[in-house]
Protein backbone atom coordinates (compact mmCIF):
# COMPACT_ATOMS: atom_id res chain seq x y z
CA UNK A 1 0.00 0.00 0.00
CA UNK A 2 1.18 3.85 -0.86
CA UNK A 3 1.06 6.40 1.57
CA UNK A 4 -2.26 7.48 0.38
CA UNK A 5 -3.78 4.45 1.83
CA UNK A 6 -1.59 4.11 5.04
CA UNK A 7 -3.53 7.68 5.69
CA UNK A 8 -6.46 6.90 4.54
CA UNK A 9 -7.49 2.84 5.47
CA UNK A 10 -6.89 3.57 9.07
CA UNK A 11 -8.74 6.99 9.21
CA UNK A 12 -11.73 7.18 11.36
CA UNK A 13 -13.67 9.05 8.64
CA UNK A 14 -13.07 5.85 6.33
CA UNK A 15 -14.36 3.45 8.75
CA UNK A 16 -17.11 5.65 9.30
CA UNK A 17 -17.95 5.35 5.70
CA UNK A 18 -17.69 1.63 5.41
CA UNK A 19 -19.44 0.91 8.31
CA UNK A 20 -22.13 3.22 8.00
CA UNK A 21 -22.75 3.42 3.80
CA UNK A 22 -21.41 0.05 2.65
CA UNK A 23 -21.28 -2.52 5.16
CA UNK A 24 -25.25 -2.49 6.06
CA UNK A 25 -26.59 -2.01 2.07
CA UNK A 26 -24.93 -5.53 1.59
CA UNK A 27 -25.19 -7.70 4.46
CA UNK A 28 -28.81 -6.52 4.74
CA UNK A 29 -29.34 -8.68 2.34
CA UNK A 30 -27.60 -11.47 2.99
CA UNK A 31 -27.72 -14.16 6.29
CA UNK A 32 -23.88 -14.06 6.85
CA UNK A 33 -23.96 -17.08 8.92
CA UNK A 34 -21.92 -18.15 12.30
CA UNK A 35 -18.34 -18.18 10.47
CA UNK A 36 -17.12 -15.38 8.15
CA UNK A 37 -14.38 -14.93 5.93
CA UNK A 38 -13.18 -11.69 5.45
CA UNK A 39 -10.20 -11.05 2.29
CA UNK A 40 -7.84 -8.25 2.26
CA UNK A 41 -9.04 -6.69 5.90
CA UNK A 42 -6.14 -3.86 5.52
CA UNK A 43 -5.67 -2.24 9.23
CA UNK A 44 -9.52 -3.48 9.94
CA UNK A 45 -12.20 -0.54 9.07
CA UNK A 46 -14.67 -3.41 7.76
CA UNK A 47 -13.48 -6.34 11.06
CA UNK A 48 -13.87 -4.18 13.16
CA UNK A 49 -18.15 -4.07 12.29
CA UNK A 50 -18.23 -7.39 10.79
CA UNK A 51 -16.94 -9.16 13.72
CA UNK A 52 -20.07 -8.02 16.04
CA UNK A 53 -22.34 -9.79 12.96
CA UNK A 54 -21.04 -12.95 13.04
CA UNK A 55 -19.84 -15.70 16.00
CA UNK A 56 -16.55 -16.23 14.28
CA UNK A 57 -14.53 -14.06 11.83
CA UNK A 58 -11.45 -15.17 10.72
CA UNK A 59 -9.85 -12.31 8.18
CA UNK A 60 -7.02 -13.79 5.40
CA UNK A 61 -4.48 -10.91 4.55
CA UNK A 62 -1.80 -11.25 2.33
CA UNK A 63 0.43 -8.14 4.09
CA UNK A 64 2.23 -9.79 6.51
CA UNK A 65 2.96 -6.73 8.69
CA UNK A 66 -1.15 -5.80 8.45
CA UNK A 67 -1.87 -9.18 9.75
CA UNK A 68 0.47 -8.31 12.77
CA UNK A 69 -1.20 -5.20 13.36
CA UNK A 70 -4.65 -6.92 13.45
CA UNK A 71 -3.31 -9.96 15.28
CA UNK A 72 -2.46 -7.92 18.15
CA UNK A 73 -5.89 -5.51 17.94
CA UNK A 74 -8.27 -8.63 18.43
CA UNK A 75 -6.28 -10.89 20.52
CA UNK A 76 -8.44 -13.17 22.70
CA UNK A 77 -11.80 -11.83 20.40
CA UNK A 78 -13.40 -13.64 17.82
CA UNK A 79 -11.29 -12.49 14.98
CA UNK A 80 -8.63 -15.40 13.57
CA UNK A 81 -5.60 -13.10 11.82
CA UNK A 82 -4.45 -15.51 9.16
CA UNK A 83 -1.41 -14.10 6.90
CA UNK A 84 -2.43 -15.64 3.02
CA UNK A 85 -3.17 -15.18 -0.17
CA UNK A 86 -6.92 -14.95 -1.63
CA UNK A 87 -6.19 -16.26 -4.59
CA UNK A 88 -4.78 -19.75 -2.98
CA UNK A 89 -6.93 -19.89 0.45
CA UNK A 90 -5.44 -23.49 2.64
CA UNK A 91 -8.56 -24.03 3.64
CA UNK A 92 -11.23 -26.96 2.76
CA UNK A 93 -13.93 -26.42 0.39
CA UNK A 94 -17.26 -25.26 2.48
CA UNK A 95 -15.30 -23.98 5.04
CA UNK A 96 -17.42 -20.48 5.83
CA UNK A 97 -21.18 -19.50 5.92
CA UNK A 98 -20.11 -15.99 4.12
CA UNK A 99 -17.08 -14.38 2.68
CA UNK A 100 -16.33 -10.17 2.25
CA UNK A 101 -14.16 -8.26 0.17
CA UNK A 102 -14.30 -4.63 0.77
CA UNK A 103 -11.43 -2.23 -1.71
CA UNK A 104 -9.37 -4.54 -2.12
CA UNK A 105 -10.12 -6.34 -5.32
CA UNK A 106 -8.59 -3.50 -6.92
CA UNK A 107 -5.50 -4.52 -5.49
CA UNK A 108 -5.31 -7.98 -7.59
CA UNK A 109 -2.72 -6.83 -10.21
CA UNK A 110 -4.70 -9.37 -12.84
CA UNK A 111 -7.89 -10.19 -14.30
CA UNK A 112 -6.66 -13.62 -14.40
CA UNK A 113 -6.01 -13.34 -10.30
CA UNK A 114 -9.27 -11.48 -9.48
CA UNK A 115 -10.58 -14.55 -11.23
CA UNK A 116 -9.06 -16.85 -9.02
CA UNK A 117 -10.32 -15.20 -6.04
CA UNK A 118 -13.84 -15.74 -7.09
CA UNK A 119 -12.75 -19.01 -7.63
CA UNK A 120 -11.70 -20.01 -4.51
CA UNK A 121 -14.62 -17.80 -3.03
CA UNK A 122 -17.08 -20.05 -4.57
CA UNK A 123 -15.07 -23.50 -3.27
CA UNK A 124 -14.52 -22.39 0.43
CA UNK A 125 -18.03 -21.47 0.80
CA UNK A 126 -20.90 -23.75 2.28
CA UNK A 127 -23.92 -24.22 -0.30
CA UNK A 128 -26.06 -21.26 -0.14
CA UNK A 129 -23.21 -19.34 1.61
CA UNK A 130 -23.23 -15.22 0.34
CA UNK A 131 -19.97 -13.57 -1.22
CA UNK A 132 -19.96 -9.82 -0.69
CA UNK A 133 -17.83 -7.35 -2.11
CA UNK A 134 -17.62 -3.51 -2.70
CA UNK A 135 -14.78 -1.87 -4.42
CA UNK A 136 -13.98 1.71 -6.00
CA UNK A 137 -15.04 2.31 -9.87
CA UNK A 138 -11.90 3.24 -11.59
CA UNK A 139 -11.41 7.31 -12.11
CA UNK A 140 -8.89 9.37 -12.76
CA UNK A 141 -8.36 10.82 -9.15
CA UNK A 142 -8.62 7.19 -8.03
CA UNK A 143 -5.64 6.41 -10.53
CA UNK A 144 -3.51 9.00 -9.34
CA UNK A 145 -4.60 8.15 -5.46
CA UNK A 146 -2.82 4.59 -6.23
CA UNK A 147 0.90 6.10 -7.43
CA UNK A 148 3.12 3.38 -7.45
CA UNK A 149 0.93 1.18 -6.22
CA UNK A 150 -1.45 -1.65 -7.95
CA UNK A 151 -4.34 -0.06 -9.37
CA UNK A 152 -6.77 -2.90 -11.39
CA UNK A 153 -10.08 -1.69 -10.86
CA UNK A 154 -12.98 -4.25 -12.28
CA UNK A 155 -14.52 -3.42 -15.12
CA UNK A 156 -18.74 -3.10 -13.76
CA UNK A 157 -20.29 -4.69 -16.63
CA UNK A 158 -18.07 -7.82 -16.70
CA UNK A 159 -18.74 -8.55 -12.83
CA UNK A 160 -21.88 -10.43 -13.19
CA UNK A 161 -20.29 -12.99 -15.85
CA UNK A 162 -16.91 -13.31 -14.33
CA UNK A 163 -19.17 -14.29 -10.94
CA UNK A 164 -20.98 -16.47 -13.00
CA UNK A 165 -17.92 -18.54 -14.48
CA UNK A 166 -16.80 -19.11 -10.98
CA UNK A 167 -19.82 -20.61 -10.41
CA UNK A 168 -22.44 -18.50 -8.50
CA UNK A 169 -25.91 -18.93 -9.01
CA UNK A 170 -27.94 -15.77 -8.09
CA UNK A 171 -25.57 -12.69 -8.54
CA UNK A 172 -26.97 -8.86 -7.72
CA UNK A 173 -24.31 -6.24 -9.00
CA UNK A 174 -25.21 -2.38 -7.67
CA UNK A 175 -23.17 0.38 -9.35
CA UNK A 176 -23.40 3.61 -8.00
CA UNK A 177 -20.89 5.71 -6.58
CA UNK A 178 -18.63 2.49 -6.40
CA UNK A 179 -18.93 -1.39 -7.51
CA UNK A 180 -20.98 -3.71 -4.62
CA UNK A 181 -22.07 -7.25 -5.68
CA UNK A 182 -23.73 -10.27 -3.91
CA UNK A 183 -23.56 -13.56 -5.20
CA UNK A 184 -24.68 -17.08 -3.72
CA UNK A 185 -23.08 -20.54 -4.35
CA UNK A 186 -26.74 -22.71 -4.62
CA UNK A 187 -28.19 -24.40 -1.97
CA UNK A 188 -27.64 -27.53 -4.05
CA UNK A 189 -24.04 -27.57 -4.73
CA UNK A 190 -22.13 -29.25 -2.09
CA UNK A 191 -18.24 -29.29 -3.91
C1 LIG B 1 -6.98 -1.03 0.22
S1 LIG B 1 -6.81 -2.29 1.41
C2 LIG B 1 -8.49 -2.45 1.95
C3 LIG B 1 -8.59 -2.74 3.40
C4 LIG B 1 -10.01 -2.89 3.95
N1 LIG B 1 -10.70 -4.01 3.36
C5 LIG B 1 -10.80 -1.63 3.77
O1 LIG B 1 -11.71 -1.59 2.95
O2 LIG B 1 -10.48 -0.65 4.47
C6 LIG B 1 -6.58 -3.80 0.48
C7 LIG B 1 -6.01 -4.92 1.33
O3 LIG B 1 -6.08 -6.14 0.59
C8 LIG B 1 -4.89 -6.88 0.84
N2 LIG B 1 -4.71 -7.84 -0.26
C9 LIG B 1 -4.37 -7.57 -1.54
N3 LIG B 1 -4.28 -8.70 -2.26
C10 LIG B 1 -4.59 -9.72 -1.41
C11 LIG B 1 -4.67 -11.13 -1.57
N4 LIG B 1 -4.41 -11.73 -2.74
N5 LIG B 1 -5.02 -11.89 -0.50
C12 LIG B 1 -5.29 -11.30 0.70
N6 LIG B 1 -5.20 -9.97 0.91
C13 LIG B 1 -4.88 -9.18 -0.13
C14 LIG B 1 -3.82 -5.81 0.91
O4 LIG B 1 -2.64 -6.27 1.54
C15 LIG B 1 -4.55 -4.73 1.70
O5 LIG B 1 -4.38 -4.90 3.08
Amino acid sequence: MNSNHEKLCPSPEWAQYLQQDVLPALTSQVELGPHMLEIGPGPGAATDWLRHKVSRLTVLEVDPVAAAKLSQTYQGSNVEVVVGDATQAAYPAGTFDSIGSFTMLHHVPTQALQNKIFAEAYRLLKPGGAFIASDSLASNDLHHFHVDDTYNPIEPSSALTRLQVAGFGQVTVIVDDILKFIARKPAGDAS
